[in-house]
């Protein structure tokens, strides 16, 4: 267990919080900055703030990064102080830079949250709550729990293992793929793909060998739970609701989502439907928003 988690610190000090060009970051390898994404993936990026509450003392920001995307300023622009929570200082030393006296900056592990019950209005965690072991994550959302104030809402955000919607596209995709790989041959131009690496890799390889074994990784350990999971183990311990953040993957956007394809309207009219069915998408997309509200 400490492997991990020692293994999922080292990644993000050492290689996930480098800066590789101006204000982004190694882990943006998971996210699709094309102008062409970059409405809907901000939109959906703001999707957490209608739930929170729009000011308070304290939001808790648990596995915040270095805050690297500007729709993230925005849960707490209301809130007196974020309480940036990372096991990585460096994602705690970058996140200083960008909010500097409005942050509150504590290295610690979300599992065991060194807060007092109720000591948050609000609190936001994205794509953390996977890296721990699967056995500590009920205990993470426990933690949002308990120190989340008395009407506060936690927004959590999470991909699921697997998708129903991407696995309808996966035929589509494939093609797509096929062809521009042909397409890139015939030009003799080298192929590359460069995918998001989801892969669990429990085996903790210390940074020091990272060169004997073959390079820097891309990527650390994940392991994902599914809605049933989250509406039974979660659902029995604390109210939670299931809504779409964004349904689809990286590597759906890469491939289907081009300017010469409509691939803003698309996008548009894929945010709509979203909107329009937050539940479903929420439980068949990629990527759901779960809603924790702890009302009394
Ligand atoms: C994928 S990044 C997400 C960062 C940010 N929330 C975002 O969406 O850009 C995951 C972050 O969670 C942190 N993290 C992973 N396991 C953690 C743990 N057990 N306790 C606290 N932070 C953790 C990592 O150091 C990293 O900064």
């Amino acid at each position: 267990m400490v492997n991990i988690k020692q293994q999922v610190k080292d990644f993000y000090d050492q290689v996930g919080w480098q800066e590789v060009g101006e204000g982004v970051y190694q882990n943006a390898h998971y996210e699709d900055l094309r102008p062409v994404s970059r409405a809907y993936i901000h939109r959906c990026h703001l999707r957490l703030v209608r739930h929170l509450k729009h000011s308070g003392r304290f939001l808790l920001d648990a596995g915040s990064g270095p805050i690297q995307y500007p729709a993230y300023l925005e849960y707490s622009r209301g809130y007196q102080r974020r309480v940036c929570a990372d096991i990585s200082i460096t994602a705690l030393v970058e996140a200083r830079r960008r909010i500097g006296p409005h942050g509150l900056y504590v290295v610690c592990d979300i599992a065991n949250l060194p807060f007092r019950a109720e000591a948050f209005d609000g609190a936001v965690a994205l794509h953390t709550i996977h890296h721990l072991p699967e056995g500590e994550q009920l205990q993470a959302y426990g933690e949002l729990f308990r120190t989340l104030a008395p009407e506060g809402t936690a927004a959590v955000v999470n991909g699921w293992p697997g998708s129903r919607l991407m696995r309808w596209a996966e035929p589509v995709m494939h093609l797509i793929r096929r062809v521009k790989g042909i397409g890139r041959r015939l030009a003799g131009h080298r192929i590359s793909e460069s995918e998001p690496d989801t892969a669990s890799r429990p085996s903790y390889i210390p940074p020091e060998t990272w060169n004997k074994v073959g390079g820097t990784p891309k990527g650390t350990f994940t392991a994902r739970h599914d809605a049933a999971w989250v509406k039974s183990e979660v659902g029995r311990a604390m109210p939670v609701e299931i809504l779409v953040w964004r349904s689809v993957s990286v590597r759906f956007l890469r491939t289907l989502v081009h300017p010469w394809l409509g691939g803003r309207l698309g996008l548009r009219l894929l945010y709509a439907l979203e909107e329009r069915f937050p539940h479903w998408f929420g439980e068949n997309g990629q990527y759901p928003l779960i809603v924790i509200k702890k009302s009394f």
